[in-house]
């Protein structure tokens, strides 16, 4: 995992290069977000052809989703098997039961750029504190 800093004040931050994700792979950061003292762990997501951006961590128990496997628009828990969908951050099987946050994300120049503010952020715990209408989820590289 790699920490990175970029446009911290409007929580669009440049994750990485697009050719540091292979298809059907994820990688994990961790980007800096104003107001926040720790920086926040995001796993960024190549499949189908799009990009997507979802909070690196389990919502069962603390760890990685970045190690995970990467399948059809979905990553995989590897502790205990939960899938959780990358347009949504919602599981698709037990044990987990609750969504992970999922963040907006452009690629621009061959670069990722993830927006890491929570005001725009959608699912996982802290749901109902976000505003749930934002930017498109994934970006398309067809
Ligand atoms: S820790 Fe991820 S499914 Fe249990």
């Amino acid at each position: 995992m790699s920490r990175l800093e970029g446009d911290v004040s409007s929580g669009r931050v440049r994750a990485c290069a697009l050719d540091d994700v292979a298809e059907e792979a994820a990688l994990g950061v961790e980007l800096d977000v104003e107001g926040e003292d720790e920086p926040t762990p995001v796993c960024v997501v190549r499949s189908g052809g799009r990009v997507f951006a979802i909070r690196d961590e389990c919502s069962h128990q603390d760890v990685r989703l970045s190690d995970g496997d990467v399948e059809d628009g979905k990553i995989e828990c590897w502790l205990h098997g939960s899938q959780f969908d990358l347009e949504s951050g919602k599981p698709t099987c037990l044990p987990a039961t609750d969504p992970v946050p999922i963040y907006p994300v452009t690629i621009e120049g061959g670069d990722v750029y993830v927006d890491v503010n929570p005001d725009k952020a959608a699912g996982g715990a802290k749901e109902e504190h976000f505003r749930t209408s934002f930017g498109p989820a994934a970006a398309s590289l067809k």
